[in-house]
C-alpha cells in the first residue's frame, strides 16, 4: 500500500485501540494511542537535549548514508511508527524504493499521510516483502520482549539481501541520561532496554556478520564544535545510543 492509498489521520485513543484489549501483553504500549500526539510528546521528552527532536531522525540516517556501499535500491524501515525517519531515508537514498513497516496502524496512517512517495505495511505472520539492500531500525527492540525479539531478528534476516546491511539504533542503557529520559517518557513505559552485547548475540543467531558497533549521540546539538569529534569516540559507552550493523557473510 502506497502512502497516497491511505487515510491522512490516526484515530484518537479509545478503549477498543488500547493494547490490552488487542491481546497484548498486560503493560505493553500500544503505539496506535499515541500516533496523534507521538511527535509532541517526543519533543517533551527529549528538550533538554535537543531542541529540534528531528535532529535525531536527520543525525542517524547521515550515519548510515556515509556507510552505505554498493547500489540501495529497497530500504525498508523496520518499526518505522510515524515515518519520522522516512523523508531523510529518501533524501539520502533518493534511487531506493522506500518501505516503512510497523505493527501500529495508526501510526502508519499518519506516516503515510507524511510521506506519499513511500509505502508501508502492517506488520505481521506471513508479511511478504522480498529482500531489501538496507534495514533501518530505530528505537524499536527496547519495546519488543526480550522472549520475542530473537524472532523479529530472524525475520530481519530473511528480509536482508546479499550484500545488504541491517542498522539498528537503540538506547543506551549505560547513559544515565538515557536512562532519565526513557524513565519520564510515557510511551517508553514498556521499555526493557538491550546492551550492545545482547543486540549483538541476537544478530549473530540470526546468522548474520557483524559490521559495526558504535556510540552515537554523545553531546546536545547546540555543542556543534564538538560534534566533528564524535566520530572518534564510538569505542566509548557513554553516548546517547550505539549503532549496531551486520550483514550476511561473502
Ligand atoms: C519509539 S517508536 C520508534 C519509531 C521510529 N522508528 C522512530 O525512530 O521514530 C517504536 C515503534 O516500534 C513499533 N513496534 C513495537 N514493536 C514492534 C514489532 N514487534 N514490530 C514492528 N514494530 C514494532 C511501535 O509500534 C512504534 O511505532
Amino acid at each position: 500500500m502506497s502512502g497516497t492509498d491511505r487515510g491522512a489521520k490516526a484515530l484518537p485513543p479509545t478503549a477498543a485501540t488500547s493494547s490490552e484489549a488487542k491481546g497484548a501483553a498486560p503493560g505493553k504500549i500500544d503505539f496506535d494511542d499515541y500516533s496523534a500526539d507521538y511527535d509532541e510528546l517526543l519533543r517533551e521528552s527529549t528538550k533538554l537535549y535537543a531542541e529540534d527532536s528531528e535532529y535525531f531522525a536527520r543525525y542517524k540516517v547521515d550515519l548510515i548514508r556515509d556507510a552505505a556501499r554498493g547500489p540501495i535500491r529497497r530500504v525498508l524501515e523496520y518499526g518505522c511508527g510515524t515515518g519520522r525517519n522516512i523523508g531523510y531515508l529518501q533524501a539520502a537514498f533518493p534511487d531506493a524504493r522506500i518501505v516503512g513497516t510497523d505493527v501500529s496502524a495508526a501510526s502508519l496512517q499518519v506516516a503515510a499521510a507524511n510521506n506519499p512517495k513511500a509505502e508501508f505495511e502492517v506488520e505481521g505472520e506471513g508479511l511478504e516483502l522480498g529482500a531489501f539492500d538496507l534495514i533501518f531500525v530505530a528505537s524499536v527492540f527496547h519495546h519488543i520482549l526480550p522472549a520475542e525479539r530473537a524472532a523479529v531478528m530472524a525475520t530481519l534476516a530473511r528480509r536482508l539481501a546479499q550484500g545488504g546491511s541491517i542498522n539498528v539504533f537503540e538506547h543506551n542503557p549505560f547513559n544515565p541520561v538515557t536512562r532519565r529520559i526513557v524513565s519520564t517518557c510515557p510511551f517508553d513505559a514498556d521499555a526493557i532496554l538491550l546492551k550492545p552485547a545482547e543486540l549483538r548475540s541476537l544478530l549473530r543467531h540470526a546468522g548474520l556478520h557483524l559490521q559495526r558497533q558504535t556510540y552515537c549521540l554523545f553531546v546536545p546539538p547546540r555543542l556543534s564544535w564538538f560534534l566533528p569529534v564524535e566520530k572518534f569516540l564510538g569505542w566509548l559507552p557513554l553516548g546517547g545510543q550505539y549503532w549496531v550493523s551486520a550483514g550476511h557473510a561473502g
